[in-house]
């Protein structure tokens, strides 16, 4: 047995998953409002279609990864301050699908097994659930319990450069620019890095802050999570390209095959389903390298990096 191998399978993922849930539905039901608002109706629609979005579903990845970046540098991972921002970037993520799955994007019309939101409910609405879901992010950041001022800025930070043009929205930019055109493997790299690896990595950071607080920048346990991070960010798209091809749409809960369909340039169309299998593992062995000097506080992100990497959808 190798010592990946060996030091797996300690972290109960589906606790932590549970945990995630139960707070996102605590969040997507806000109890503050009144309910004799003047356009209760039309405000009580918004939070549905953000709930929509947000809820009953998802391998919450995102979430995950900011508490087990958290266990790795001492920090309890399922306080409620470390659940509040997993949540963070859950709802980040779930407004990048939103909007990802708009007509004017890929035109989805499923996502986890549900009807999208545009189709659910209407356009303009997903819309408006994506601008609002990102704002609730920054909203939970804000008010989380148990931090103080100092890291909150500096995870507010994160999150805004990952979800921006420089992160996420940069990415997506390439995506949608470079449709039907063929892409080498670092200009594919950069657009995955960006697209998807970004909210990843800054899941890392925001979990690793946590802990280190203005002590990260010196901390060779937080560049060694980041380094984690980049490699495992890149895998997880990477393996998105090949699921895509290589997965139902009822195991994916999204539609098989639109990558192709829409003249995507992906991983596999570049290297083919064996080379892009190789590479995603390569990219794992190499998330497992820079993270193998750490103790035992760090197998949660073993665990996690393992099931994502070996996923089915
Ligand atoms: C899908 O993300 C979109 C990508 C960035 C690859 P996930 O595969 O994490 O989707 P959910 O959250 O589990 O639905
Ligand atoms: C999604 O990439 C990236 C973001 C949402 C930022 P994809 O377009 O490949 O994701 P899926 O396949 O629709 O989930
Ligand atoms: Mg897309
Ligand atoms: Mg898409
Ligand atoms: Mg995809």
């Amino acid at each position: 047995m190798t010592k990946l191998e060996s030091s797996l399978g300690k972290t109960d993922l589906a606790s932590w998953r549970k945990a995630i849930e139960t707070r996102l539905s605590h969040h997507l039901h806000p109890t503050g409002l009144a309910k004799t608002l003047p356009c209760q109706e039309s405000l009580d629609r918004l939070w549905q279609a953000m709930a929509h979005g947000v809820l009953g579903g998802g391998k919450r990845a995102r979430g995950l990864l900011v508490m087990a970046s958290a266990q790795a540098v001492g920090h309890q991972p399922l306080s409620e301050g470390c659940l509040d921002v997993a949540c963070a970037l859950e709802c980040i993520h779930a407004f990048s699908l939103v909007h990802d799955d708009m007509p004017c994007m890929d035109n989805d019309a499923l996502r986890r097994g549900k009807p999208t939101v545009h189709v659910a409910f209407d356009e303009a609405t997903a819309l408006l659930v994506g601008d609002a879901l990102q704002t609730l992010a920054f909203e939970l950041v804000t008010d989380a319990r148990g931090l103080d001022d100092s890291t909150k800025v500096q995870i507010l930070r994160v999150l805004s450069l990952a979800t921006g043009a420089r992160g996420m929205a940069g990415g997506q930019a390439i995506d949608i620019h470079r449709v039907a055109q063929a892409m080498q493997q670092p200009e594919l790299e950069e657009m995955h890095s960006l697209k998807t690896g970004a909210l990843i990595l800054a899941a890392a950071e925001s979990g690793a802050l946590l802990g280190l607080g203005f002590q990260a920048a010196e901390s060779p346990r937080y560049a060694s999570i980041r380094s984690f991070a980049m490699d495992l960010g890149l895998a997880f798209q990477v393996l998105d390209d090949l699921l895509d091809v290589s997965a139902s749409t009822q195991v994916l809960g999204k539609t098989a095959g639109k990558d192709a369909q829409a003249e995507k340039p992906t991983f596999v169309k570049l290297l083919g389903i064996d080379q892009t299998q190789a590479l995603a593992n390569r990219l794992h062995l190499s998330a497992f390298a820079h993270i193998q000097a750490l103790d035992e506080k760090a197998d949660a992100l073993r665990d996690l990096a393992h099931a994502l990497t070996h996923r089915q959808h």
